[in-house]
């Protein structure tokens, strides 16, 4: 193969070199184009362009192929947890029985939050939006934790177990206790024997005078849930993750800003969305027959929430796992959810019509993922804040790759200008 493309501009012809990736991706290397033509490359949303080399996620939408550093989701899955996923992802390897007990221990010691921060919820309003404290707070644990956060790469890497540590489990902790601030309950502190899953429940739904113990099957399904949101390639959070990142930030400071990016409804929002369409369909007798025809309409506003993906043309893999998950957990728990009947009847019948199969709209993770926390007894208002806590060990691994990397540069994408030309100021006197 020429590893070498050419580009005809302004009847002068450049060669660009091109890269392959280790799955035969390949990629015209355009990072000398501007200097070299005065041309640079438009493509808004950034669906074609490669904003870093990355060896840590593998996603091939339109084969509907997921691997987290190699090993498919379907294996991880079945076999892995969510503990022991978060250490592939950012250390690369799966850990031996030493490191996997090393990591959870470090886990465990670091899961609860400091009084000092505790004073932090106070100043919100029990209405405020759980995806809004969750930034918040784990913004400030840059400031609680001055000399894990300096924001000089080279610093926060001598100090990175420590602090991806503290992420992970803190995140779960921040987030089960924003569940209790907004009930107006008091906090539940996490448990050094119990295991991470086991113990966010504990967090959320233990009180003083009564313990939950977790069934074992709750806390696999938690396990599956985080596990499957554990990472998805350079996602809009992600990116914006090491997006920050990429001026040195640290790695709290870069997390927090990945919350602010998954918590808009056509990212990390799409599972309360998911519900709230179900919820409706349910409300209004509806078998979800007049909600897909009117999703056919092609208007924003009436979307098949949980259908469709920006990168997948086929069947999202984690959907799939999910969707059996789904079934099971509620048989198990013996729940019968009136909204997994509306779900699967809205599959079935989307997957039979022409409009979702032409535009290759197959259900994506969110689908099902509302309906497992709502047996689990969390409500809508936190799941989003679980997608969270699924994906920070995804963020820590990309901020790590992005922090190591010595020839790194700040992410500045450039723009194509459409304001007015150059034009002078007009005194105040002068303005109609
Ligand atoms: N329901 C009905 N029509 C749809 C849907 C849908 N859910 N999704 C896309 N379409 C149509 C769209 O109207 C367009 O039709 P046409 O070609 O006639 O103009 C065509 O399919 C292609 O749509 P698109 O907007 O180019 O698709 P996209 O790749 O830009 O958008 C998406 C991807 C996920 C934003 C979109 O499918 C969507 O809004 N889905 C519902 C929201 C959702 O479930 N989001 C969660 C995504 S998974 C979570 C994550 O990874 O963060």
């Amino acid at each position: 193969m020429d590893h070498s493309a050419s580009l005809k501009l302004d009847d002068k012809e450049f060669s660009l070199p091109v890269m392959v990736g280790s799955e035969g991706e390949k990629a015209v290397d355009i990072r000398k184009l501007r200097v070299d033509t005065g041309y640079i490359c438009y493509d808004q949303g950034y669906g074609n362009t490669g904003s870093c080399e990355s060896a840590i996620t593998f996603l091939d939408g339109d084969r509907g192929i997921l691997r987290h550093r190699g090993i498919p989701i379907e294996q991880l899955a079945q076999s892995s947890d969510f503990v022991e996923t978060s250490y592939l992802m950012i250390y690369g390897e799966l850990p031996n029985a030493a490191k996997r007990k090393e990591f959870g221990q470090r886990l465990r010691q670091n899961a609860a939050v400091e009084t000092q921060m505790q004073r932090i919820f106070e100043g919100f309003p029990k209405d405020a939006p759980p995806m809004a404290m969750l930034s918040s707070i784990v913004a400030s644990l840059a400031a609680h934790y001055p000399h894990l956060a300096t924001n000089s790469f080279d610093k926060d890497l001598a100090n990175f177990d420590l602090a991806a540590g503290m992420a992970i489990s803190k995140v779960r902790t921040i987030g089960a206790m924003i569940y209790r601030y907004k009930k107006g309950l008091p906090y539940i502190f996490p448990k050094q024997e119990l295991p991470f899953c086991q113990n966010f429940l504990h967090m959320m739904f233990s009180e003083p005078y009564k313990e939950y113990v977790a069934e074992p099957e709750v806390a696999r399904a938690l396990n599956l849930l985080l596990l499957l949101h554990v990472d998805h390639e350079q996602n809009c959070s992600t990116s914006t993750v090491r997006m920050v990142g990429s001026s040195a930030a640290n790695l709290f400071t870069s997390i927090s800003a990945g919350i602010c990016a998954l918590s808009g409804p056509l990212h990390g929002g799409a599972n309360v969305s998911v519900m709230q369409m179900l919820q409706t369909i349910h409300d209004e007798g509806d078998d979800g027959t007049r909600f897909i025809a009117a999703a056919k309409s092609g208007s924003r506003d009436s979307r098949l929430m949980g259908f469709g993906h920006a990168v997948y043309r086929n069947f999202d893999p984690r959907a799939k796992i999910i969707g059996k998950a789904c079934e099971d957990v509620l048989n198990k728990l013996g729940i019968k959810d009136p909204l997994l009947e509306i779900a699967k009847k809205l599959e079935q019948a989307a997957l039979k019509d022409d409009y979702f199969l032409s535009r290759k709209l197959y259900p994506n993770v969110d689908f099902y993922s509302g309906i497992i926390m709502r047996a689990l007894g969390i409500p809508i208002s936190m799941f989003t804040v679980v997608f969270a806590i699924g994906r920070t060990p995804g963020w820590i691994a990309n901020w790590h790759e992005l922090a190591a990397n010595a020839k790194g540069r700040i992410y500045r994408p450039r723009q194509i200008y459409t304001g007015p030309a150059e034009r002078d100021y007009v005194p105040m006197d002068k303005r109609v």
